[in-house]
């Protein structure tokens, strides 16, 4: 059994700066990569959202979504930065963590500006093995992930349920040549392909970590990212109107999955 340990009144979690009194009570938190997502997102949720405080890659809006309150915090890119928001949103309360991101897609029939969300996450990042041994699935919460599904499908946005690779290198790390050196190491050469033929859907490069700590520590993620890579034509990443595209897409699906979370949570299921 682990002995969980909580944030004390008043205390300010080192790499966020966060207190639990500036979270006021929230359970639920989104958790972008990129800190300029995060006013965005916390306004889609609550046009009354306010900053509450910014440090190192971490910035932190508090919305309120059908009463309750909900954090949106970016995270960093890769799998070590998401453990950060993962420890020190945990001792300040948060119990739910959903990942709101941008991906590659690996699939001919995952397009430019569709969703992907996670069914489980396969673990090529190093952050998570200090978690768990390797042979410990990266797998989101089903209820969570339901929401995701339930919401994306409401709402008409284009999305697959698939099966993520979670890498901590962008360029050799998802198998591409366009690199300052161009080069791939041999264990990496074929992967991307590989990936495909296992029925992999999407590159991407924090759910894997998230989704073992949150599993290992008894909490909740799910993971919606938006593609902006269409591994299957290129290596390049689209333009900014695509990746403006995905944007609201997974704005829109995530809030409506947070509905659909805080209505379950007072229901039996
Ligand atoms: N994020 C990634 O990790 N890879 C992509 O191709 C696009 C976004």
């Amino acid at each position: 059994m682990m002995q969980k340990h909580y944030a004390k009144p008043g205390e300010v979690m080192y790499h966020t700066g966060l207190t639990k009194e500036m979270l006021e009570g929230a359970e639920y938190a989104l958790v972008p990569g990129d800190p300029g997502r995060v006013e965005g997102l916390a306004k889609a949720l609550d046009p009354a959202a306010e900053f509450v405080t910014s440090h190192r890659e971490f910035t932190s809006w508090l919305a309120r979504l059908n009463g309750q309150p909900v954090l949106v915090m970016s995270t960093g890119m890769g799998g070590p930065c998401i453990t950060f928001a993962v420890e020190e949103l945990a001792r300040l309360g948060v119990r739910t963590f959903i990942r709101v991101g941008t991906t590659g897609s690996l699939r001919e029939d995952l397009n430019l500006g569709d969703v992907v969300i996670s069914k489980a996450a396969v673990r090529m990042d190093g952050a998570s093995r200090a978690y768990a041994p390797i042979a410990y699935p990266a797998v989101p919460d089903l209820d969570v992930t339901l929401a995701l599904r339930q919401a994306a499908e409401e709402l008409q946005v284009p999305f697959k349920l698939g099966v993520t690779v979670t890498t901590d290198s962008f360029w050799p790390g998802q198998e591409r040549y366009d690199s300052f050196g161009g080069y791939v190491v041999r264990r990496l050469q074929g992967s991307l392909k590989e990936w495909q033929t296992l029925g992999c859907s999407n590159y991407e490069m924090e759910a894997a970590t998230l989704f073992t700590l949150t599993s290992v520590l008894g909490l909740r993620a799910g993971a919606i990212c938006g593609v902006v890579a269409k591994r299957t034509d290129s290596e390049s990443v689209a333009p900014p109107d695509v990746y403006r595209a995905a944007e609201k897409r997974f704005q829109v699906v995530a809030r409506r999955a947070l509905e659909l979370l805080l209505a379950w949570q007072g229901a039996a299921r």
